[in-house]
């Protein structure tokens, strides 16, 4: 199965295998949004996006890196760096509207290769939000993965919080994620932008 994509590709790393599992659950799912502002002073902003994953297309694998111990059948060599610029669309339709792109690369980090450090930066041209968010985490090959959000740019300027990846389809070479956004404006961030 899948044999032929051997990688835990981008931001946050999952395997083919595990997209078949969720895949009837998840695959109903559309994207939400939802604003909230508590007080006037914390606010969030909560919506689902779909990351697609190509090999060889809009990934690709730079590094190969080298057999470390304890390596299972579903591990990637450790060191092996992946870098990927890939479509954020509002749907899990491939052909649906196109709302941002993520850029950025893995590097698988431990020596089970199970786990990849990743670093992306998202950028966004939605209808009421522009700008992009910067994100940073260990993935994890087998299981969803929350990420933090260390910052960001436009409207989305000093804010934090987390994503969520969680693959949601696998036709062929292209794997489809689910990204959760859940972003908080600090009160600081808030009052500058008033
Ligand atoms: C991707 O490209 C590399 C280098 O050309 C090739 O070795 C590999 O088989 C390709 N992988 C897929 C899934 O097409
Ligand atoms: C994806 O969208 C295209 C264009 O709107 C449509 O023709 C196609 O049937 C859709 N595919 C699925 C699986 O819904």
């Amino acid at each position: 199965m899948a044999s032929s994509r051997h990688c835990p590709v981008t931001l946050f790393a999952v395997f083919p295998l595990l997209s078949l599992i969720i895949l009837p659950c998840a695959i109903a799912s559309t994207s939400h949004y939802h604003h909230h502002n508590h007080n006037h002073e914390l606010k969030s902003l909560h919506f689902s996006l779909y990351q697609h994953d190509i090999i060889n297309q809009t990934v690709y694998l730079i590094v190969k890196g080298v057999v470390g111990p304890g390596v299972g059948q579903v591990a990637v060599p450790f060191g092996t760096i992946y870098v990927f610029q890939e479509p954020m669309t509002v749907t899990a339709n491939r052909s649906s509207a196109v709302v941002g792109v993520v850029q950025g690369s893995s590097t698988v980090s431990s020596f089970d290769g199970l786990e990849s450090m990743a670093v992306a930066k998202i950028t966004l041209n939605m209808k009421h939000y522009k700008g992009s968010l910067s994100v940073l985490g260990i993935a994890h090959s087998m299981k969803p993965a929350d990420h933090p959000v260390v910052g960001g740019t436009g409207d989305f300027l000093f804010v934090q919080g987390y994503v969520t990846s969680s693959p949601v389809d696998l036709k062929g070479n292209a794997l489809v994620y689910k990204i959760e956004f859940h972003l908080y404006w600090p009160p600081y961030a808030t009052k500058l932008m008033t």
